[in-house]
């Protein structure tokens, strides 16, 4: 879709991949709201880029303060016609059977129910529009499982799922869906997953990650060319594949057992 004078509304603006995004679409032409729990870091990001950036206090796990979201975006540049679900905390690294349950339901709490809460809040307008672009920040910890990363994983096959359906259901409506799935990026990850009390051992350097601009870019493309998965790391190819193909052999040796089709507007293109 064209970027140039579209309303973008980027969860997790504050900081990292959203604020990335938030700045490869505003180079690009859009207005952009920064929304983000920490208003104070939206604020500054926002006051940086200048006249069509706005900073919004919102926690996306709060369904009432998305209704309040979208009405000061409304009264201040309009129609919202690209959302990006971006906001995510990380993964606590412990077991799923020792992890404090509260760890699992915040991570659950944030990234999917906190993407289910924008789509309901942001897609109605879009449909009315007959435009629009929903992007959705999973992981390559959405396409692949490691240990460890229970919570997170879940969260994120999760959200790659909640991205698949969305795609089918607003094609007819000519609305594009993509999910972002990067390995490691150089952010404030860390730090803001401590600020949840969650202590994220050092698996985020952000030395060894992908600088956010990059990752920023990347999502420009695939919003403007519709492309349902972002991938900003080649090398976890080899162990998606690997995935894909056990999948399949595991369908090597399964009874044949007719009906149950699969009804032809559930069908998925990625492209
Ligand atoms: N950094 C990585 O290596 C990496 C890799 C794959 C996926 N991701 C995902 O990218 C997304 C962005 O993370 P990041 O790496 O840029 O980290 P970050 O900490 O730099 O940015 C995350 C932002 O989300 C905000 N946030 C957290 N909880 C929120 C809530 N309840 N409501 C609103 N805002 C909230 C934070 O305040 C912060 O500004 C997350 O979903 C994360 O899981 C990150």
């Amino acid at each position: 879709m064209e970027i140039a004078g579209a309303i973008a509304f980027i969860t997790g603006g504050a900081s990292g991949i959203g604020l990335a995004i938030g700045e490869a679409l505003h180079a690009a032409g859009a207005q952009v709201v920064l929304a983000d729990i920490d208003l104070a870091g939206a604020r500054t990001a926002a006051t940086r880029l200048g006249e069509r950036a706005m900073a919004l206090a919102l926690d996306v796990t709060e369904r009432p303060a998305w209704e309040a979201a979208r009405k000061a975006v409304e009264a201040r540049f309009g129609t919202v016609s690209i959302l990006v679900n971006n906001a995510g905390i990380g993964p606590d690294l412990q077991p799923l059977d020792t992890m404090p349950p509260g760890n699992f339901d915040r991570l659950v709490a944030i990234k999917l129910t906190g993407t289910f809460n924008g789509i309901q809040t942001f897609v109605p307008e879009m449909r009315q529009l007959g435009t629009g672009h929903v992007v959705n920040t999973a992981s390559m910890a959405g396409l692949m499982a490691s240990a460890r990363l229970g919570a997170y994983t879940a969260a994120k096959f999760a959200v790659v799922g909640l991205s698949e359906v969305l795609r089918a259901e607003l094609a007819p409506a000519g609305i594009g869906v993509s999910v972002l799935c990067p390995g490691l990026v150089a952010t404030n990850l860390a730090a803001t997953t401590e600020r949840e009390g969650i202590t994220l051992p050092a698996i985020n350097h952000p030395e060894q990650g992908m600088d956010a601009r990059l990752v920023g870019e990347l999502v420009l493309r695939g919003i403007r060319e519709n492309r349902l998965y972002i991938i900003t790391h080649a090398q976890y190819l080899a162990n998606v594949t690997a995935r894909a193909d056990g999948l399949a052999a595991a369908f090597a040796d399964a009874p044949n057992h007719p009906g149950g089709a699969i009804p032809p507007e559930a069908e998925i293109s990625p492209d």
